[in-house]
């Protein structure tokens, strides 16, 4: 008799609670909650994101250009779901999007890598990987500003610098630096300007802008998603991959954005075998004594979990990872020539007319306040010579009897490092990482704790980096004082 009013009371609270949707920091299973409740349309999702893009970015700086045809195209999402059209049960359907500047779209929106030098220019179509986003159902929302060129431009152009949309500003400390390049992916996702975003990775470009910004970062396999269409720096090391606020997020568009690309055969046929068959969303699961636990104890007492284990010859593998850089270069030099060539139109066709370019316009926009040094040592490279070759073999030989030897012989599932500081091994072989929030220090500087592992490890990956997100629920979103 004395137990009903207490169950009244529960339910009218727990009524209460699940009325309550608010677009900031909401998940893409919220919002598609809210779809399915009649609690929000794509409209108004779309609506508060170009509000607050509007409020926000001239402090940050995360967006380069909004879609003028976003609201249509939500329009069109909120029909299609009220006409229960097959593509609104898929997993994106109705979600805004930001590509980096790096990421073709053939629509009204620009693909410039943040430089004067591609604006005007048009691209052949769609990226392979916002083809795959419209056919998952998203909306692309507009591009997120980046390192100039993906950071191959300048050796001294801080990250997140761009001579269209310049300086990009970190939404926790005004003067941390926000690293890049995929530094608007990054901050427009901490600060609620989208749902979701993509970032491209050659090395730490992923990574290391999710760790400062904290957010979550998936840089996958090579070739697990295709390359077509994004403005190259070396298609060996180059990735696509989520930045997101949530692991859940980022795995619903790592299983949209991957597969096969007729223009990017060779490398997305190799990687496709990879994808665990129904995608990646069965790994969001914790493991039976939540290895997520007791990685956060070993975290917290600074432990290093490869710490007992003997890299073999470990001076002479770091030598030949030092030969990233000449190996980069050139290969850089050979597809961004490519990729210029394959426009539509193009106010530039070379490295070298891009080189012009900047030298002709020095003072628009203050484009030469960082000199293009990367882009000169790119141009006087001529195509995979004897040294390339030699270094190329150095760095194979470096992943396989360096990286791979570590976790085949010790049978290990991750590679755990703070920070981005495991980029370069990543990088050089390929090899999938997850960033994860991990914490910030008493600055209230965000770092990230880095999950990397052999080639198409990412379902255990993302089972390591989603234990260790629920075990520790570490990200708090930035303190945005201007709220909208
Ligand atoms: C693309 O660049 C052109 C030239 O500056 C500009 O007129 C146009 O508005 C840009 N597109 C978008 C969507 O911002
Ligand atoms: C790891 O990254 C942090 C932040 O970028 C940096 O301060 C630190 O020096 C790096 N450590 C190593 C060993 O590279």
């Amino acid at each position: 008799m004395m137990t009903a009013p207490i169950i009244l009371v529960f339910l009218l609270l727990h009524n209460a609670e699940s009325s309550k949707f608010t677009i900031p920091e909401a998940t893409i299973n919220d919002i598609q909650a809210a779809f399915n409740q009649n609690k929000l349309t794509s409209k108004q999702l779309v609506e508060f994101y170009i509000q607050r893009i509007r409020k926000l970015n001239p402090i940050h700086r995360a967006v380069i250009e909004v879609n003028p045809d976003a609201l249509h195209l939500a329009e069109i999402a909120d029909q299609e779901r009220k006409n229960k059209d097959p593509i609104s049960r898929f997993g994106l359907h109705g979600i805004p999007v930001l590509v980096k500047d790096n990421i073709a779209t053939k629509d009204k929106l620009n693909t410039t890598a943040g430089s004067y030098a591609l604006l005007n220019s048009v691209v052949p179509r769609d990226a392979g990987v916002v083809n795959k986003l419209r056919e998952s159902g998203a909306i692309i929302l507009g591009k997120a500003s980046m390192t100039e060129w993906a950071a191959f431009r300048s050796s001294s152009a801080p990250g997140g610098w761009n001579a269209r949309a310049k300086q990009a500003v970190n939404p926790y400390v005004a003067t941390l630096n926000p690293c890049g390049s995929s530094t608007g992916s990054a901050i427009s996702v901490a600060t609620n300007m989208v749902t979701v975003s993509l970032g491209t990775e050659t090395d730490g470009s992923i990574l290391c802008p999710s760790s400062a910004n904290s957010v979550v970062g998936i840089k996958p396999t090579v070739g697990l998603t295709s390359r077509s269409g994004v403005i190259p720096v070396s298609p060996r090391q180059d990735t696509v991959g989520p930045i997101c606020r949530t692991v859940a997020d980022a795995v619903y568009v790592l299983d949209a954005i991957v597969g096969f690309d007729i223009n990017d055969p060779a490398a997305t046929r190799k990687a496709s075998k990879y994808i665990p068959k129904g995608g990646y969303l069965k790994h969001l699961k914790l493991g039976r004594d939540n290895e997520g636990l007791s990685l956060l104890r070993i975290w917290q007492n600074g432990a290093i979990l490869i710490e007992n284990l003997e890299i073999i010859n470990f001076n002479r593998i770091i030598s030949m990872i030092n030969g990233e850089d000449i190996a980069v270069s050139a290969e850089f030099k050979l597809a961004l020539n490519a990729y210029l060539k394959n426009l539509v139109s193009s106010p530039v066709r070379s490295l070298s007319d891009v080189i012009s370019f900047n030298k002709k316009y020095a003072d628009l926009e203050r484009i030469n306040d960082y000199p293009q040094d990367v882009f000169l040592a790119a141009q006087k490279t001529n195509g995979i010579g004897k040294l390339e070759k030699e270094v190329l073999m150095n760095l194979a030989k470096a992943s396989k009897c360096g990286f791979e030897k570590l976790m085949n012989d010790n049978k290990l599932d991750a590679l755990v490092t703070p920070y981005s500081n495991g980029s370069s091994v990543l990088a050089i072989g390929g090899y999938p990482g997850i960033s994860v929030p991990a914490g910030y220090d008493k600055n209230g500087r965000p770092y990230g704790i880095c999950f990397g592992g052999l080639k198409g490890s990412e379902p255990t990956l993302i089972e390591i980096a989603y234990g260790f997100e629920q075990a520790t629920n570490l990200r708090k979103p930035p303190a945005i004082k201007d709220q909208v």
